[in-house]
């Protein structure tokens, strides 16, 4: 396996489909792994078209354009066995299938909001190689059917929104935008940019679609999903995919769908950046096969952990996934991985997001990890419905209380019992099953600590309330915050 930090020259144009295998291979047979989606990182002149060309770039377009039918993409992409890069782990072929095969006109909308602590995977994928974003969004207007394509990007990544821009500016000047894309009769495709409202909950799809279009973004019900009439952006079909998922597809049209359903973990194969921050030695983003190990992540690639101490949790995929441990060090870190048994369990999957990881070292008190964690959902909770906007806060406050001595433990019960009752599909989004996973499965896991923390902190303030005290401060201040949360 080899890794792509920045800073890493951009290795030569990738083999094609039926070249020589390099390392003396023979033709036709899977091509070894190599990074792809990270190769360009690090040189300078990555941006600019001209060089993207010179890299091979818009040569999968080119040849979808000339040598293969929609369906034959769509074909490609199902066979490669791609799924979402976003989070939900859902088959990318089967969306874009799924999506022309309902009438026109339909969309694309890139989701390039990542707002959630610990990812920024797309961010860096964004500065980096600009152009493979905009050609996996040409390939999939052409396999789909569509002429009017989004890129909704964070409202904080400013930078990225004036390069992309930039880039679009070149892809029309060189007719690859524009009527008929690379000269094709009867292919037309424009392009916008927009900068997010600036929340967390402008990444779930749907909510998304609202923002773009002028509302407030609150999830939308469903059914109809985003794929079918009614349910996409303004209520036609719509494909919402991943930057990570699109900058995937000139790959897989270049070097085959073969070679990407060989790498890492047969049932979501590809290759993935992990992004890795927290308490290791060279945190930062690295391009490896999908079913890495979290051993490896953390020993081989981010250099160990800070003053070599002891892994004492880790979020899989950032705040929005359940903590492993330091047992858990040989699991392997991929969609499917993360969310089948023995990785699900009464808080549902253990979730691997887009693959953020977090590392957690000896010294971090779980119930201050819990306390910033719940601090996150509970402000960015959209407030649409009533178990996420009012137990996020709750159970923030409670947690606020234990921290600051004031509670009693018999009070984590009442915590635990207010997590159930949020967890289990029981709201409109999937926040409301983030907003509890952390704290879920750190009663499985750290139970005594959490005990010890809630009496060591109420020995340490004096306190020693009993449940009925503290609950009802909790009920007082939650009442605050929730009247501040659904302003939000
Ligand atoms: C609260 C919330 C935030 C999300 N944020 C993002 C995000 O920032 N980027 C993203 O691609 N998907 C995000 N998702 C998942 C999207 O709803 C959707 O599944 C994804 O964009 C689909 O693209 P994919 O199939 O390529 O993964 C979020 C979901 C939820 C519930
Ligand atoms: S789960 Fe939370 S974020 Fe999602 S719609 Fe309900 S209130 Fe809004």
């Amino acid at each position: 396996m080899a890794q792509s930090p920045q800073g890493q020259p951009a290795p030569p144009p990738p083999p094609l489909r039926g070249d020589p295998v390099p390392g003396g291979g023979k033709p036709g047979l899977p091509i070894p792994w190599e990074p792809v989606l990270t190769a360009a990182m690090g040189d300078p002149n990555s941006l600019r078209i001209q060089n993207y060309v010179q890299r091979g770039g818009y040569t999968a377009l080119r040849r979808c354009i000339e040598q293969m039918t929609p369906q034959d993409v769509i074909k490609d992409v199902t066979d490669s066995k791609l799924v979402g890069r976003g989070g939900a782990g859902f088959p990318t072929g089967m969306k874009w299938g799924g999506t022309a095969r309902n009438p026109a006109p339909r969309y694309l909308v890139v989701n390039a909001d990542e707002s959630e602590p610990g990812t920024f995977g797309n961010r860096y994928a964004i500065d980096g190689d600009p152009h493979s974003l905009i050609e996996g969004m040409i390939i999939c207007a052409f396999a789909v059917g569509i002429q009017t394509s989004h890129i909704y990007i964070r409202g904080e990544n400013r930078r990225g929104a004036e390069i992309l821009q930039t880039c679009v500016d070149e892809a029309y000047r060189e007719g690859i935008l524009g009527p008929k894309v690379m000269g094709k009769d009867g292919f037309s495709l424009d392009m916008y940019i927009t900068r997010g409202a600036g929340a967390y909950i402008c990444g779930e799809e749907t909510a998304l679609m609202e923002s773009l279009e002028g509302r407030r973004a609150q999830p939308r019900i469903r059914p109809p999903f985003p794929t079918e009439v009614g349910g996409g952006l303004f209520g036609r079909p719509t494909v919402v995919n991943n930057v990570e998922s699109l900058m995937c597809i000139p790959h897989i049209i270049n070097r085959g769908p073969g070679w990407f359903a060989s790498i890492g973990n047969p049932a979501c194969p590809g290759p993935k950046v992990y992004t890795i921050s927290g308490d290791v030695n060279k945190p930062g983003v690295y391009e490896l096969p999908m079913g890495v190990t979290l051993r490896d992540l953390v020993y081989k690639y981010a250099g160990g952990t800070t003053r070599n101490q002891r892994i004492k949790a880790v979020s899989p995929g950032a705040l929005a996934c359940q903590l492993l441990t330091d047992k858990h060090l040989d699991v392997t870190m991929d969609t499917a991985t993360l969310t089948r048994p023995p990785f699900f369990n009464d808080f549902g999957p253990v979730g691997f997001g887009a693959g953020g990881i977090i590392v957690y070292g000896e010294d971090c008190e779980i119930l201050d990890l819990l306390v910033n964690a719940s601090g996150f959902f509970a402000r960015e909770s959209c407030g649409k419905c009533v178990p996420c906007r009012e137990g996020t806060t709750w159970m923030h406050m409670m947690l606020r209380r234990m921290a600051a001595g004031a509670a009693a433990g018999k009070d984590l019960n009442t915590l635990l019992d207010v997590a159930k009752n949020i967890s289990g599909r029981k709201t409109l989004c999937a926040l409301g099953d983030f907003a509890v996973e952390a704290i879920g499965s750190a009663f499985r896991e750290f139970r005594p600590d959490l005990d010890k923390a809630v009496a060591d902190r109420a020995a340490r303030h004096g306190n020693g309330h009993s449940l009925n005290a503290s609950s009802e401060g909790a009920q007082h201040a939650g009442h605050a915050v929730t009247v501040a949360g659904t302003a939000n």
